[in-house]
């Protein structure tokens, strides 16, 4: 059984339904700030038009490439795009860490050899392939191919790059080597290819949600419902929103549910103040909640003796890859949490010391499906639709063992009478998804 005392402490990260509604309300009423014309530039929740009004419909054809910048990896792609197939070769790239937070122009010639490489070995060179741009941070749209960061998140911090268009940069880089021609022809949101990439499939999909390194979704909504996004009707009266829901709760809104915790990790973070809910929920920072609470229950004598390892001090060094895989352990069984904790430096560990540790993690874990599970119940109650697909990407999602089961089991308690959900994974929404906006806005062009 869990230590009392950890259990007792433990309970600050549960959220009943009670408050579970309260936040919906409270994220609710942040939304339709952000889709109003005068209240969207000093919203929270942003509400960012994404430019692109149509879903595919499976029709789409051709050959472009793709960029995917903002998750785990960073890739470059080639996609092949014929009636309902889709065929894709991919290149993983590194990031080095001071490129992620150096001068903006090194961050842009880096991803413009990366390019160049990429089409230099695939031998597409002769060809100008169009090109969709999966760039995932905040960005304020102005077209399908003009994309304003507003803000880095998820450890990013390049100079030069917030208040500039990120596709001019990404041109300037391409023309600055000379060596290859691209067509940059849109730039998305992950959350976009996301949910371009299951509505492909699924005619429902009405949400595209990621829960990974970050957490963010976007959904479709009546352009009618949009004032702030003063555009014609482009023909199917609807937009997608890129909602950029990290950030809700900066102006206090969670302050009710935020612990000492979430406040300390948030003070040592590179944007202090800033993405208040993705803290609560995203790959990045669920470890480091972990590695918080069991340094200072620690330090309360609770754990290890009272002992702490060098490691256990170490920042992020406890990741959300150790919290997924301790959940995976057989309940009662702690092989994989052993191996994390002799890694740790924390070989000392005592069984009750598992049985605690394995207990903290599944508070996170369960608070972060929660609040996701919170959040999408809005979005489909805001969109009245009774049948509603959402396409989900991100690591948390796809590797923790039980994300899934915690977030629809939530869902179901907290959605309406009469209304049902379906849960898809996105294959591949940065590729796939990236080439279907580039397609479906080709599809648009006059000729
Ligand atoms: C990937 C997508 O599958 O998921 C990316 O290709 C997206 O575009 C990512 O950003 C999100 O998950 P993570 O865990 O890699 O941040
Ligand atoms: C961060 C970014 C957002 C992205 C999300 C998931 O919240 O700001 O744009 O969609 O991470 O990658």
């Amino acid at each position: 059984k869990v230590s009392p005392n950890i259990f007792e402490a433990m309970k600050e990260t549960w959220l009943d339904n009670a408050k579970l509604q309260t936040l919906m309300t409270s994220f609710r009423e942040n939304i339709e700030r952000g889709l109003k014309k005068d209240t969207h530039p000093t919203s929270i929740v942003k509400c960012f038009p994404t430019y692109v009004q149509d879903l595919p419909d499976g029709t789409e054809k051709g050959k472009f490439l793709a960029l995917d910048l903002g998750g785990t990896n960073f890739r470059v792609l080639l996609v092949e795009l014929d009636v309902g197939k889709c065929d894709m070769k991919s290149k993983i790239f590194a990031i080095p860490a001071d490129i992620m937070v150096g001068p903006g122009v090194d961050l842009f010639d880096h991803i413009a050899s990366c390019l160049a490489e990429f089409v230099k070995e695939d031998d597409v060179v002769d060809q100008i392939l169009p090109l969709g741009f999966t760039f995932s941070f905040p960005l304020m749209q102005k077209g399908l191919c003009v994309g304003i960061l507003e803000r880095w998140t998820k450890g990013f911090n390049c100079d030069g790059v917030i208040g500039e268009d990120v596709v001019k940069l990404l041109n300037e880089a391409i023309q600055r080597r000379d060596d290859v021609k691209i067509d940059v022809c849109a730039v998305l949101n992950d959350t976009t290819g996301t949910l371009m990439s299951c509505a492909w499939k699924n005619k429902n999909c009405r949400i595209g949600l990621i829960v990974g390194t970050g957490n963010n979704a976007c959904y479709v909504e009546t352009q009618q419902n949009a004032e702030m996004f003063d555009e014609p009707d482009m023909g199917s009266g609807k937009v997608i929103i890129n909602l950029e829901m990290g950030a809700f709760g900066d102006d206090g809104a969670l302050d009710c549910i935020r612990t000492d915790i979430d406040k300390s990790l948030d003070e040592d973070s590179v944007n202090a103040g800033r993405q208040l809910h993705e803290k609560m929920i995203s790959g990045m920072y669920l470890g480091e909640l972990v590695r918080l609470y069991m340094v200072k229950f620690t330090k309360d004598g609770l754990m290890f003796e009272g002992k702490l390892s060098d490691a256990l001090q170490e920042r992020d060094k406890f990741t959300c890859t150790y919290l997924s895989e301790i959940e995976a352990d057989q309940p009662g069984k702690y092989i994989r949490q052993r191996e994390i904790l002799n890694e740790m430096g924390l070989s000392y560990a005592s069984e009750q010391d598992c049985i605690n540790i394995r207990y903290i993690c599944e508070c996170i874990s369960r608070r972060s499906a929660h609040l996701i599970a919170a959040a999408m119940v809005t979005l489909i109650n805001k969109m009245g639709e009774t049948n509603v697909t959402i396409g989900v990407d991100g690591s948390v999602y796809k590797y923790h063992p039980h994300f899934r089961r915690l977030m629809i089991q939530k869902m179901t308690e907290l959605i309406k009478p009469g209304f049902t959900f379906d849960v898809m994974l996105s294959e591949d929404g940065s590729g796939r998804g990236a080439a279907l906006v580039a397609a479906v806005a080709a599809k648009k062009k006059p000729a």
